[in-house]
């Protein structure tokens, strides 16, 4: 969602008559787009700034001036914060008042240090300026549309209901006009992005409500556009109306990010996911039932306060159970204003990083078994750019593996049938067969 907002603030500069700079030292206007989510993420903005504030010094006395701009979650979570640990920052804008940039950056030209973290009543999406079609074109033939924003499940150990606000779905008119849109400046496939896309409910043109299944099928009717994905997922949130989609749309890739977080119903219930582990294998096996090939990838959180080895094990059994195709793990990081970091028990680091070792072999295992899992098999691959080689092209699997083959440029943004023919650690290696539309 950060890349999507990045172009979206991108496209607001471009109104506002900036062009994009190649090399940071170039940059009259740098926005870093932040994230919360972890310490780690958040700390490292500050040791960013630290280095784009010498730039900042280094440029003026060349007589150029800097705006720099701090934008995102850690821009909501600190607030003026930001501008006592580092004066160099002009603005800091939220993630639901990015729109008003332009005009922040106005009033910091006159006196920097302007802050704006409000949750506007004004819709944000019906504000921001459409992507000018070059702009469309240089990002790729794979596009990324936030369909939904916010979140009300307030998980026990998670930033996002506090720094994205409550949860908010666009109207689908627009969400499928920015669709047309680009797909009529060349995208082929849709990313439908929201903190909990599969709770989404905005309003049709008749003023009714539709679910995330109706959106999909709108989306994928739309010409030009062959393949549409949707993340990230909650599992009580998962509709039979959307499992359905996966067996009737067609376009709808076979590929499911559905974080549980952990294997341990104490675990669930103490992060406050309101399911447990057979809700979980249930939603599965019934995602399974309508769409065999479909591949799964989770989330998982390690060394969550009171989590013990038992419990961990429990994890390492239920990835064994259900077979991903790729996960994410991570550390638990205490964030602040969160009930989780309050709570007693928290993990020593050391046993944190032991057992984010060990999920980390048995999903790099798993991943390795389902690339396998794809050799001498023929797959639609959605070619997006030249590869490292030349003559060589890169695209995406359905299941979001990145394949690459030799072919021709001409080739890129056709969805292409693939015969895999090696699986390599990072990618397969494939050979064309034919285009397949
Ligand atoms: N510590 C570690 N991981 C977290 N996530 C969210 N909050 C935290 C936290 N405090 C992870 C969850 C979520 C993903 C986007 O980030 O696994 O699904
Ligand atoms: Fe955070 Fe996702 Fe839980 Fe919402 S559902 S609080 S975004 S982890």
């Amino acid at each position: 969602m950060n890349i999507y907002d990045s172009q979206r603030m991108g496209d607001l500069a471009a109104e506002a008559g900036y062009r994009e700079a190649i090399r940071v030292e170039d940059a009259d206007l740098i926005v870093l787009n932040t994230c919360h989510i972890r310490e780690r993420a958040s700390e490292k903005v500050f040791s960013e700034l630290g280095k784009l504030s010498e730039l900042k010094e280094e440029r003026a006395r060349e007589g150029r001036r800097t705006m720099l701009v701090v934008a995102g979650c850690v821009a909501q979570a600190e607030g003026r914060e930001i501008l006592r640990r580092q004066r160099a920052v002009d603005v800091v804008v939220g993630p639901q008042s990015y729109h008003r940039l332009p005009q922040l950056l106005r009033e910091a030209r006159v006196r920097p240090g302007v802050v704006d973290t409000e949750f506007p009543a004004d819709d944000k999406f019906s504000r921001l300026p459409t992507a000018p079609t070059d702009a469309i074109r240089r990002r790729g033939v794979a596009a990324f549309v936030t369909v939904q924003e916010g979140c009300d499940k307030f998980c026990s150990f998670c930033v996002v209901p506090y720094t994205r606000g409550a949860e908010a779905s666009r109207p689908s008119a627009a969400v499928l006009d920015e669709i047309a849109r680009l797909a009529g400046a060349g995208v082929r496939e849709v990313n439908l992005l929201g903190q909990n896309v599969n709770a989404y409910h905005g309003l049709d043109t008749h003023g009714r409500s539709i679910g995330l299944a109706a959106l999909i099928r709108a989306a994928s009717a739309t010409p030009g556009i062959c393949r549409v994905r949707y993340t990230t997922s909650h599992p009580n949130d998962m509709s039979e109306d959307l499992i359905r989609a996966h067996r009737d749309v067609p376009a709808l890739a076979p590929y499911l990010h559905l974080p549980v977080q952990s294997g341990s119903d104490t675990m669930l219930k103490s992060m406050n996911r309101r399911h447990s582990i057979a809700d979980y294998l249930d939603i599965v096996g019934r995602v399974r039932a309508a769409r065999p090939d479909i591949a799964l990838s989770s989330d998982f959180i390690v060394g969550y306060p009171g989590e013990t080895d038992a419990d961990f094990g429990q994890t390492l059994a239920l990835i064994r159970t259900v077979g991903f195709a790729s996960s994410y793990a991570f550390k638990y990081s205490a964030r602040p204003g969160t009930p989780a970091a309050e709570m007693s028990g928290q993990v020593e680091e050391a046993t944190k990083a032991q057992r984010l070792t060990a999920l980390q072999e048995l999903i790099e295992d798993q991943r390795q078994v389902f690339n396998r899992g794809s050799l001498g098999r023929r797959l639609e691959v959605l070619f997006e750019k030249p590869g490292r080689r030349e003559g060589q092209i890169i695209g995406r699997s359905p299941h979001m593996q990145s394949v690459f083959a030799e072919g021709s440029r001409s080739l890129i943004g056709e969805l292409t049938e693939v015969e895999i023919v090696a699986a390599e650690p990072h990618s397969l290696r494939g050979r064309v067969v034919s285009p397949a539309s």
